[in-house]
């Protein structure tokens, strides 16, 4: 029997879903949900499952300003189509590269041993160094792969990661270094990030993301000259030497760490923002969690809004301008003029040697202990993929905003 046939038998079985989980405290009782017992998800949705004929592919992002990223990790190559870029903006490879280099594995004290040199190529829509208004094609060969690695993971679910629920909804599933799920396909954005950035530069809006926090170490002040002068991409300097043995630390137990990471956009001018549904701040939402291990966004004094009294949150306006920025530069999902302000809350990286429970896809219960290549942190090289992804969503409704204006 192959693991495929195997898969298809387990559909019909029961399996165990969110341990654990209260889910009257939640709030959240899908009909699936035994009280006051080990909730069993029935495969009511079986017919789902054999009906997988058909897609509703999510791969592409932004209205005018449109990317589709394509490739899976262990693949031949990766990269990314845009359309709707405007014509005659300067754009050569040296320009993504860089952005690309900060995204890139092989570095860093957190990062996977996986050498990749991430060389961008473009392929279609520049001629002398500036865009045609054609789909511009990037990529980026995979070299560093070794497949066989993730043999041992194949019939195996990881904790944690997106194992499950691919081989759940498609049916099949890339097990080699996590296929479509992994934080390869960022390389994509971040080529992408790097063009929309030039648009932005024209309108000299600039977009920085840094590091707030690593695995509960904080920094303490915010002085953005110091972010690209340690490899944590922290605004405070005296916040490294901690962070630096978290990760040792971490790091010798087989375990991995999350943390924060914090993106401004300077020079927005007020305005963009499509109300209702495609409003500014719900938009730059769904762009960073987008991203994979992304679990929480905050705008502006975000969650701590919530504990702040009217008069303490309001930032009052006078002839100049906003005297505070608690609404992180929006209001109404429209720019107001201010700094866009927008955290991303990273979890931990999924794949650790520690051993853990899981199930075969045969349903089999076994334990797990992913050795090899994965970084400790998705902090620092995330900051890029943020960046990216605000400055893609930026763009989009810059355009929108043209258009309207035209
Ligand atoms: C820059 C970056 C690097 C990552 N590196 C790894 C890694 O080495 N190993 C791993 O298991 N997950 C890694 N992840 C996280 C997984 O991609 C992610 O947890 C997985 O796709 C499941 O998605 P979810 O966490 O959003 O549910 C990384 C993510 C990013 C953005």
């Amino acid at each position: 029997m192959t693991s495929q046939e195997g898969h298809d038998k387990n559909l019909k079985t029961e399996i165990p879903l969110l341990r654990g989980v209260d889910a009257k405290r939640t709030g959240c009782v899908p009909p699936y949900y035994r009280a006051g017992q080990k909730e069993i998800l029935h495969r009511s949705h079986k017919a789902l499952e054999s009906e997988r004929k058909y897609i509703v592919a999510g791969n592409t992002f932004g209205k005018l300003f449109r990317i589709t990223t394509w490739g899976e990790s262990h693949g031949k190559a990766i990269g990314v189509i845009i359309d709707g870029c405007p014509p005659r903006v300067p754009l050569t490879e040296k320009a993504i590269q860089e952005d690309l280099d900060r995204r890139r594995p092989g570095g860093g004290p957190t990062s996977t041993a996986r050498k990749e040199k991430d060389q961008v190529k473009i392929l279609s829509g520049t001629l002398n160094g500036l865009t045609t208004g054609t789909p511009i094609a990037m990529m980026v060969e995979n070299r560093d792969v070794k497949s066989s690695a993730y043999n041992e993971l194949k019939d195996l679910y990881r904790p944690g990661h997106a194992d499950f629920t691919y081989q759940k909804k498609y049916g099949i599933r890339d097990w080699r270094g996590g296929g479509r799920a992994s934080a390869r396909e960022t390389v994509g954005r971040v080529a992408a990030g790097a063009v929309a950035r030039k648009v932005l530069s024209v309108e000299s809006i600039s977009v920085v993301a840094y590091t707030l926090e690593l695995g509960g170490v904080g920094v303490s002040s915010i002085d953005l000259a110091e972010v690209n002068n340690n490899p944590f991409r922290v605004p405070d300097r005296s916040a490294v030497k901690e962070m630096a043995r978290r990760i040792a630390e971490v790091k010798k137990a087989g375990d991995s760490i999350g943390g924060v990471v914090e993106v401004i956009a300077h020079g927005v001018a007020p305005g963009l923002g499509e109300p209702v549904f495609d409003k500014l701040d719900a938009e730059l939402a769904k762009a960073l969690m987008s991203i994979g291990a992304v679990k929480g966004v905050e705008i502006g004094a975000g969650f701590e809004a919530s504990r702040s009294l009217g008069s303490q949150n309001n930032d009052p306006i006078s002839t100049n301008g906003f005297l505070s920025n608690n609404a992180g530069g929006i209001l109404g999902g429209i720019s107001n003029g201010e700094p866009i302000v927008v955290r991303a809350a990273v979890k931990p990286i999924p794949s650790i040697e520690i051993e853990q429970q899981t199930i075969t896809v045969d349903n089999k219960p076994t334990h797990i202990s992913v050795k090899g290549r994965h970084d400790v942190s998705a902090i620092p090289r995330i900051n890029a993929v943020c960046e990216a992804m605000v400055c893609l969503t930026l763009v989009d409704f810059y355009l929108r905003q043209k258009v309207m204006a035209s």
